[in-house]
Order: structure tokens, then C-alpha cells, then sequence
């Protein structure tokens, strides 16, 4: 891997692309970016101060402070940040100082694995490589609801499925970057397949670029 080789990852919140990248990333020794974090940070930076999440000129402020190494995730994965980041991402000026962030990190060498929702198709529209992991509502509700209770928490199904329908119409329905699979992304349906078996099929697509590219 010579010049910056990218995967772009990209789905809907649940899908496990963020496990797919994590084990990409070590496979392929390549930096790794959890693109949901940037909006988070923003999205925790109003919160903490009390800002409504529709201060346009705040967000941005907060926005040109991300700093990408200083990402806390064990501050940022609350589900509340997590449904906040997704009111402040639908602003074209927060978006667009967060996305040269991204690509700056993803043209370091040797590359990166960047999850997100416009990855393949507006951050890095070049990636070697595109995926697109998705998995039914259902599924990503039951999967969410047995991590909750894995932590001795309770939660109600009914209630975590509509907000990841909510979700999912916000990121999917907004003018800017909505998310949707790239025109040549891979499909990875996770919901019949175990983490395990979406990471071997990523691993061939992978294997096979790379292999086409030493040809080359
Ligand atoms: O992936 P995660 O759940 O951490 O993302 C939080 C929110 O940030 C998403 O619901 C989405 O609105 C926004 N986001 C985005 N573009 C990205 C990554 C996340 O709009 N590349």
C-alpha cells in the first residue's frame, strides 16, 4: 500500500459498521475514523452549555474546534448525543469544516477506514473501496436492546425501535448528504449475518482490489 488506500464505510446507525471498521482497520493496519464522533463532539459541545441545537453560528464555532485526536468516546456514545448529532448534522456549514477534517485525515498515509453515512458518496468519493452495511429496523432494535441488558439496563423495544426509524429519517431524509448508498458501494445485509461473516465478505472485496491493484 503505497499511496493513501481508503475504505468508506457507510449505513444506517446499529448496522455494525463500526465494529467492520474497527476490524478492517487493524487487519489493514490502517488509521481508523469514527465519522459519528465529529458530529457528536459538536452536537455535546452545545449541550453542555445549554445552546439550542439549531444555533447555526454556535455549531460551527463548535464544529471548527473538533479536534480529531482529543474524541472522547465514552463522553460522546450517549444515545442523547447520539440523536442531538443527528439535529446538528443536517447544517450544510457544520458539515462542510467536519468533512475537511475527515478528508485531511484520510489522506495521511497510509490511509484510513472512515465509517459514517457519506462517506463513498461525499468525504471520499474516491475510496478504494465503498460498503455499504445495512440491517432492518427490527434487527438493529433487538441487537441495541440485548447490548442495553448486557449492562444490567432495562429499555422498552418498542421505544428503541422508533427512535432508530426516527434517526434513520432524519440522516436519510435531509437535504444535505442524506445517507444512501454510493452508486458502486458493496451491500452488506447484516441481518442474518453474525459480525464475524460480514467481516470475511469485507475482507474479500478488500482482498480483491488489492490484489488487482499489484497487477496493475
Ligand atoms: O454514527 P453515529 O450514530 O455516531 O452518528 C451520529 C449522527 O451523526 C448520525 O445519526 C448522523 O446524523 C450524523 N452523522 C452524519 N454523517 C456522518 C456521520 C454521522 O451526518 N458521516
Amino acid at each position: 500500500m503505497t499511496s493513501p488506500f481508503t475504505i468508506a464505510i457507510d449505513g444506517p446507525a446499529g448496522a455494525g459498521k463500526g465494529t467492520l471498521a474497527r476490524r478492517l482497520a487493524d487487519h489493514y493496519r490502517l488509521n481508523l475514523l469514527d465519522t459519528g464522533l465529529t458530529y457528536r463532539a459538536v452536537a455535546h459541545a452545545l449541550l453542555q452549555v445549554g445552546l439550542p441545537l439549531d444555533n447555526v453560528s454556535a455549531a460551527e464555532t463548535a464544529a471548527r474546534q473538533v479536534d480529531l485526536t482529543k474524541l472522547d468516546r465514552a463522553v460522546l456514545s450517549a444515545h442523547a448525543v447520539g440523536e442531538a448529532a443527528s439535529k446538528v448534522a443536517v447544517f450544510p456549514t457544520v458539515r462542510r469544516i467536519l468533512v475537511e477534517k475527515q478528508r485531511d485525515f484520510a489522506r495521511t498515509p497510509p490511509g484510513a477506514v472512515l465509517d459514517g453515512r457519506d462517506i463513498g458518496t461525499v468525504v471520499c468519493p474516491d475510496a478504494d473501496i465503498k460498503l455499504y452495511v445495512t440491517a432492518s429496523a427490527e434487527v438493529r432494535a433487538r441487537r441495541r436492546l440485548a447490548e442495553i441488558e448486557s449492562i444490567g439496563g432495562t429499555a422498552d423495544f418498542a421505544e428503541i425501535l422508533a427512535d432508530i426509524v426516527r434517526r434513520d429519517e432524519r440522516d436519510m431524509g435531509r437535504a444535505d448528504s442524506p445517507l444512501k448508498p454510493a452508486a458502486e458501494a458493496h451491500l452488506l445485509d447484516t441481518s442474518e449475518m453474525a459480525i464475524e461473516a460480514a467481516f470475511l465478505a469485507a475482507m474479500a472485496v478488500v482482498d480483491d482490489v488489492l490484489a488487482r491493484r499489484n497487477k496493475a
